[in-house]
């Protein structure tokens, strides 16, 4: 089956604020390739231990894995959040595994955790993957990272399994308004 969910994706100039629990404002916009210098910046000032739980390696090779990330292409579609002065926040992914099945990946700025931000950009991917037909998103989460594994299980109920050395992670993309009715604070309706 060809990889072409996100290919007709007629959103792109879609932007959305939200306010976050601190009670700023970002922006939540489709990433594109021109935005790949701002987010090597964005990885490069995140924590070490921030860096390994989300690459599984202190030591990944940032210039690379902003090239990755900002890849753009009909198998993904990547989100950037915007603070009120136009800085990269936070980052989430997904990537189509199969014509139903997409694997999903946030990361958010050191001093923003706990604000509603890692929530609301996965609610936000999973509105618009279950638009374009993926009715699943799965995850491979290190062990010990429970506020990845907190905002997967808090907000959407997700199924979690260990394998092959990970917490396998699956959860229907139609979670997503099951986190906007536990934070309708921060998630607002699409
Ligand atoms: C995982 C991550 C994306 C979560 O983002 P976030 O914006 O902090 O998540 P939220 O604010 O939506 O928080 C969700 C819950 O986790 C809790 N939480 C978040 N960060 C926490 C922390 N550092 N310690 C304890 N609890 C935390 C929040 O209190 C919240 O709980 P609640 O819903 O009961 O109030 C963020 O911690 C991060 O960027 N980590 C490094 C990168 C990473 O691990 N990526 C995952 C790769 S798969």
């Amino acid at each position: 089956m060809s990889r072409v969910a996100f290919s007709h994706f007629d959103d792109a100039d879609d932007q959305r604020s939200s306010r976050l629990r601190d009670g700023s404002t970002v922006t939540v916009r489709r990433c594109i390739a021109a935005d790949e210098p701002a987010l090597r910046a964005f990885l490069q000032a995140l924590s070490l231990k921030a860096r390994r739980l989300r690459f599984f390696t202190g030591a990944v090779d940032i210039a690379t894995a902003a090239h990755l990330t900002a890849a753009t292409g009909p198998d993904r579609l990547g989100l950037l959040a915007l603070d009120e002065r136009g800085e990269i926040v936070g980052h989430a992914l997904c990537i189509e595994l199969d014509p139903s099945r997409a694997e999903v990946a946030v990361e958010v700025a050191d001093r923003l955790h706990g604000q509603g931000l890692g929530t609301l950009l996965v609610v936000q991917l999973a509105v618009l993957a279950e638009r374009h037909g993926i009715s699943r998103f799965v995850a491979e989460v290190l062990a010990d990272n429970d506020e990845m594994l907190d905002v997967f299980r808090d907000g959407f109920d997700a199924q979690v399994a260990w394998r092959e050395g990970v917490e396998a992670v699956e959860f229907p993309t139609s979670a997503w308004r099951l986190a906007r009715e536990r934070y309708p604070e921060v998630v607002r309706a699409p």
